[in-house]
């Protein structure tokens, strides 16, 4: 059986089903060079699934490094109006454990776990009529997912977006976001270096961003929803340029390329249960046959672990979503940041990193 036999073209989107990130590896399909020390690594599930999600969304994958699962959550950058495959553009960054590790290891064909997608930075979650985006290295990610949806689904509409990066070849899709420009009517594109290389011509913008360039890329910016993702002092000085010139920040938004928490290497379970404090409560563990004993002040995330059970977590502040388990019974007092929907919360889901017992707990882990 060829890729193309198992991957069912005769199949329509209807009937196939949503990628289930607790049943289902991630195959790679394709791994492309985009710009020094960075690649793009698309991936499929299987021939009867599709991707959900919105653009700008990242997922976690959950890296097999020798000494134990490492997990890394990058953005998105494909678009869900092509959602058959996924595909994440990561930067080896200096001192990079996970992303190197991916370069030097994952080939076509090789399958992993991976988590989400999760996220609010989206246009779909904050629409308006006019839109600006703002970029730095691999911060353009999540802007190319949302370009390229928008191409593929709203092209006449009002873009502004402007991509900066250290030298003319560091410039990520710089091919596609000029194509981008010549085909969407309404896309103002500027691409903006800090400095010419020697490797190529560069008639473009050079510099930084500034208060005096910030009008003239997009003299209507005060009108325009903005998203902003990049180095962190990158962000920093985008928000206060624009909190100086008196934009609305409630129509600001951004994100880091890397969550803005520091991912974690998952810890080994506890090899012997914890022993129950006087005010424990009971969390029985379901689909391991497990239970162990937890105080009101611990994360059913700690007590599993206390109990050897393992619930893959990324981020452990509530974000990204990878520690989520559905709640078969009891109460638990959940604190999160964004990290789960309220669908999802309906449905009975719960994060396990920011769940707090408050009775006796029964989740599917
Ligand atoms: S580990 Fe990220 S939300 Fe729980």
């Amino acid at each position: 059986m060829n890729a193309l036999t198992e991957f069912r073209l005769n199949r329509h989107l209807d009937e196939m089903v949503p990628w289930n990130d607790r049943q289902q590896l991630l195959e790679i399909i394709d791994i492309v060079d985009e710009a020094p020390e960075v690649k793009t690594f698309t991936f499929r599930a299987d021939g009867q699934t599709w991707f959900r999600y919105k653009p700008g969304q990242f997922v976690t994958l959950e890296l097999p490094l020798p000494d134990g699962p490492l997990m890394r959550t990058y953005t998105l950058s494909s678009s869900p109006s092509r959602p058959f495959s996924i595909a994440v553009t990561v930067k080896a960054q200096g001192g990079s454990v996970g992303t190197r590790w991916m370069f030097n290891h994952l080939t076509v064909g090789a399958r992993i776990r991976a988590f989400g997608p999760a996220g609010d930075f989206s246009l779909h979650s904050h629409p308006a009529a006019k839109y600006f985006f703002i970029s730095a290295g691999s911060g353009i990610t999540p802007m190319m997912s949302m370009l390229r949806w928008l191409n593929d689904c709203a092209p006449a509409t009002d873009v502004a977006c402007l991509n900066c990066a250290r030298r003319p070849e560091d410039l990520i899709f710089r091919e596609e976001l000029e194509l981008l420009g010549q085909r969407m009517p309404r896309l103002a594109l500027t691409l903006m270096v800090k400095g010419r290389s020697m490797r190529e011509n560069w008639f473009g913008h050079v510099g930084r961003l500034d208060a005096a360039r910030l009008p003239l890329l997009a003299p209507d910016f005060r009108d325009r929803e903005i998203f902003c993702c990049g180095p962190d002092a990158f962000m920093r000085s985008v928000r206060e340029m624009l909190g100086a010139a008196g934009f609305d920040m409630a129509r600001y938004h951004e994100e880091s390329f890397a969550m803005p928490v520091a991912p974690v290497r998952e810890t080994a379970p506890a090899a012997a249960p914890a022993v129950p404090s006087a005010d424990a409560m009971q969390i029985r563990f379901a689909l391991s046959d497990v239970e162990g004993f937890g105080a009101p002040d611990e994360s059913l995330l700690t007590i599993a672990r206390a109990a050897g059970v393992r619930i893959p977590a990324a981020c452990e502040s509530g974000l990204c979503g990878t520690c989520k388990v559905k709640k078969v019974s009891g109460d638990v007092e959940m604190n999160h940041n964004g990290g789960i929907l309220d669908e999802e919360i309906e449905e009975g889901f719960i994060l396990a990193c920011c769940s707090q017992p408050r009775s006796a707990v029964e989740i599917e882990a």
